[in-house]
């Protein structure tokens, strides 16, 4: 079992490299690129950016004790690596926010109206509790031993549900999106690329999952590491 896991981390990749380069091509090719003005270019930036990171950087950061298991990386390195991903994946989101908030309000589009936005919000405002939390319970101030295990099934948990919802939340955009074109059901190209990135990132958050949630790939013990 374990000889299977370099194999599904790199398709992992393959996949996840997929979806920001077909949302990248969507937004570049048949809609006009990006800017800060403002414009529906300025809303280019909220999937571009949301892909990149509550997708592409959430993914690979939970993977990374994986990844790093038995290859005697120092521990803290590694969940730092795991902190500064997230970090990343986090300021991602809130200047993809940013972006279609300031849109819509130059607009005069009402925010908020959409399922989607409402698991949009739900997926950043929980991403960022579970940054905070694991930030103060296993970093700094770090909590001792006993809660630190305490709240370890909890934090897997979220870990995953979240990405699922993010998941959920992007396919949805990605049908609002096209759906906005007005020729979505005369199949136009663009709904070609969109699809394929909603499938390729659907494929991409199945195997991290699998990953993060088979034992068989986990290559150390609680008991060799420093309890957490
Ligand atoms: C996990 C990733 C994503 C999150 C957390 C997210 C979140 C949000 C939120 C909170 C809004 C509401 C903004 C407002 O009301 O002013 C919004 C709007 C929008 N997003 Fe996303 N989004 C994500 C990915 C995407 C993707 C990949 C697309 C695909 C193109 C997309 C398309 C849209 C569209 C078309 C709107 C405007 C219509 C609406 O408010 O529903 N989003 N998004
Ligand atoms: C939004 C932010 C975060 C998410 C979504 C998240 C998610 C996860 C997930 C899914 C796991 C399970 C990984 C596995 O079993 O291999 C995990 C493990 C862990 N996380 Fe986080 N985490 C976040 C932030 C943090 C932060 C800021 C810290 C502090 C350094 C942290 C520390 C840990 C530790 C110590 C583990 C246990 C790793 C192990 O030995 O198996 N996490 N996290």
């Amino acid at each position: 079992m374990a000889l299977l896991f370099i194999p599904l981390a790199v398709l992992a990749q393959i996949l996840g490299l997929t979806t920001v380069a077909l949302i990248s091509v969507w937004m570049i090719k048949y809609l006009d690129g990006f800017a800060w003005d403002g414009s529906s270019q300025q809303f280019n930036l909220h999937p571009f950016l949301m892909v990149i990171g509550l997708i592409y950087f959430y993914g690979n950061a939970i993977i990374i004790y994986r990844i790093t298991s038995g290859l005697n990386v120092p521990r803290l390195a590694v969940k730092l690596a795991h902190f500064i991903l997230q970090l990343c994946a986090f300021i991602c989101s809130i200047i993809a926010l940013v972006a279609v908030f300031q849109f819509h309000n130059a607009n005069q589009i009402p925010n908020m109206y959409s399922m989607h936005s409402w698991a949009g919000i739900a997926t950043v405002v929980m991403f960022g509790l579970q940054l905070l939390f694991g930030f103060l319970i296993f970093l700094f101030p770090k909590l001792p031993e006993r809660y630190r295990t305490l709240y370890m099934s909890s934090h897997i948990f979220f870990g995953v549900f979240i990405l699922g919802l993010a998941g959920a939340t992007v396919l949805m955009g990605i049908g609002e999106k096209l759906a906005f074109a007005g020729n979505y059901s005369e199949f136009p190209k663009a709904a070609i690329v969109g699809n394929v990135a909603g499938s390729a990132c659907i494929g991409f958050i199945c195997i991290i999952i699998f990953i993060v949630t088979n034992p068989n790939f986990k290559f150390h013990s609680y008991e060799h590491v420093d309890k957490l």
